[in-house]
């Protein structure tokens, strides 16, 4: 069983230069619904459950800001300080009406081996009063597994890959080290809930994954993309390793969306970790990168970093 202070991916912290559409694109085409979390002037927040913020906006030039990732609790709390005191790792606490406005009690922040901000937050703040109510009639797949999963290619993978395993103590469930170099891990029964790829020399933000239940909600959302709402990059298919029916599509900002159905859930205490051996491809079928594809490559959704 994992031991793991991480309950699962709480929020991602989205920058955009266009804050308006962006708003549009979370609530019209992925379907979540907007929070009355009270934030700063500009800045929005979604939910996708009764958590108050699963996806923030804020104005700026386009980037991911920030990744949360929710604590379990008031040991796991502890468990988790400790450990990046171990691994000396240096760590700030937010103010409390900044963590207030990522939705939680209590925050600390740190920059990852790959340079990239990392947020853990202590006792999200949830909204069942207000229930959640997708614009779309869509319901997330979330729970024990968290927000999705964040997929990113970064610099120096060893580094990374120690950080988020042996730091903070996720499982890994799979592995590549044919061609490229990928590790898929997480701390609950999402089959991922980071994947991190060798970016030779290059860290980029690759995709967030959000899941919901039914298929046809994909190939709705799949037909309003393929009318033009969004940028189609890589076509429908299914993934190897966590067995997610996909698309992807560009959002405003420019960060890769993947909108999928029915990942795998897997038993953290018989999971036996894989190697993919060199069979090549990520998915069992589709997944071809459409015309809009940036970032280089695109194969089954994953990139290899080119900028
Ligand atoms: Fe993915």
């Amino acid at each position: 069983m994992n031991s793991s202070p991480i309950a699962g991916l709480g929020y991602v912290v989205i920058q955009t230069e266009d804050t308006d559409r962006w708003n549009v694109y979370a609530e019209s085409l992925l379907g979540m619904m907007q929070s009355r979390l009270s934030l700063p002037d500009g800045m929005s927040a979604f939910r996708m459950d009764d958590r108050m913020a699963r996806i923030i906006i804020q104005p700026g030039p386009n980037r991911v800001a920030s990744v949360g990732w929710d604590v379990r609790n008031s040991a796991a709390w502890e468990d988790l300080l400790h450990r990046l005191d171990r691994a000396g790792v240096t760590y700030d606490t937010m103010k409390p009406e900044d963590a207030a406005a990522r939705g939680a009690t209590e925050v600390v922040t740190v920059t990852d081996p790959a340079g990239d901000e990392v947020e853990f937050a202590r006792q999200p703040f949830n909204d069942a009063i207000d229930r959640f109510i997708s614009p779309n009639g869509v319901r997330f797949v979330t729970g024990d597994q968290g927000l999705g999963h964040f997929t990113k290619a970064v610099r120096n993978y060893s580094e990374c890959v120690h950080f988020y395993l042996d730091v903070l103590g996720f499982d890994q469930r799979e592995s590549i080290d044919i061609k490229i170099r990928a590790s898929f891990s997480g701390p609950n029964p999402r089959h991922h809930s980071i994947a991190l790829i060798d970016g030779d020399g290059h860290t980029h933000p690759h995709h967030i994954m959000v899941e919901v239940d039914a298929l046809d909600d994909v190939g709705r959302c799949l037909d309003r993309v393929l009318k033009g709402e969004a940028p189609l990059t890589v076509n429908i298919g299914r993934h190897f390793n966590d067995r997610m029916t996909s698309f992807y599509m560009s959002s405003p900002s420019g960060l890769q969306v993947e909108y999928g159905w029915a990942g795998l859930r897997v038993d953290a205490g018989t999971w036996v970790e894989y190697a993919q051996g060199g069979v090549g491809g990520a998915s069992l079928w589709g997944h071809q990168p459409a015309e809009a594809a940036e970032h280089g490559a695109v194969s089954g959704g994953l990139t290899r970093a080119v900028d």
